[in-house]
């Protein structure tokens, strides 16, 4: 369950307006935000859209199966977010990008865009759940996710430094079933490149925080961080 801070916050941003959430998943968030505001949850899977509509009934959430690359809602709202390592997960610069710009079109003249993602610390583990991957030091890493009698998750994760990219898979081993191997992408950047990219899209940096109580930013030591962008030229 999302923190019931992340949820006040989320549905105060989104104001009269629905929120619009890149990458909604199976609505981990979207199913508590939905209580308080509409949501247009968006997400790249028609698998994880179809998982999540079966979950709405009477709340006020509309699935929508599309590409971050090419969503632009059908009017402007006050909140567009990109929650959990989203934007990251977007896998490409170019995606990233068109993202930004898209959702600078959709904001409102007072509108946020969010995005929370983690801070690239290499050794350190990610602040992703309960049973977190680790960024790898050097090249690689092999790490233990999660282990319980008849289970064992087991991360491996290679860091491309020069592309900034982090490949990875979860090995899930799992007694009297066969292997599974459940591999990822990210295209990562430190929390001042995406400022400089959320600049070229027209947004601008209005707080950013550690965690959901508002904790202020520390560049050395915060392991993730969520950042608000307003559009550039509007004063608030
Ligand atoms: C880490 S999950 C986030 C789930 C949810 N927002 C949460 O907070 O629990 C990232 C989601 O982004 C989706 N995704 C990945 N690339 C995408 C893209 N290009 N456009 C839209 N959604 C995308 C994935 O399908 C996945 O459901």
């Amino acid at each position: 369950m999302p923190p019931p801070a992340q949820i006040r916050l989320l549905a105060k941003l989104a104001g009269a307006t629905p929120a619009v959430e890149i990458g909604s998943g199976t609505g981990r968030v979207t199913l508590p935000l939905a209580e308080h505001v509409p949501v247009l949850a968006v997400d790249a899977s028609e698998e994880m859209t179809r998982q999540l509509a079966k979950k709405t009934a009477t709340l006020p959430i509309t699935p929508i199966t599309a590409d971050a690359a090419h969503y632009v809602a059908g009017q402007r709202v006050d909140l567009v977010c990109a929650l959990f390592n989203t934007f990251f997960l977007l896998a490409s610069e170019t995606t990233q990008r068109a993202f930004l710009h898209n959702a600078a079109r959709m904001l409102t003249d007072t509108g946020t865009l969010l995005i929370e993602t983690f801070v690239p610390r290499p050794g350190q583990r990610l602040p992703d759940g309960p049973h977190p991957g680790v960024f790898p030091e050097g090249r690689s890493v092999v790490a233990l996710k999660r282990r319980t009698v008849d289970t064992v998750v087991v991360f491996a994760a290679e860091n491309h430094d020069d592309e900034q990219e982090f490949h990875y898979s979860e090995i899930v081993l799992r007694d009297g079933e066969p292997v599974r191997v459940l591999p990822g992408q990210m295209r990562y950047w430190r929390p001042e490149q995406i400022d400089a990219l959320a600049g070229e899209a027209g947004l601008l940096l209005r707080e950013r925080w550690e965690d959901w109580d508002r904790t202020p930013y520390d560049t050395d030591t915060s392991a993730r961080h969520i950042s608000l962008y307003r559009l550039a030229g509007q004063s608030q």
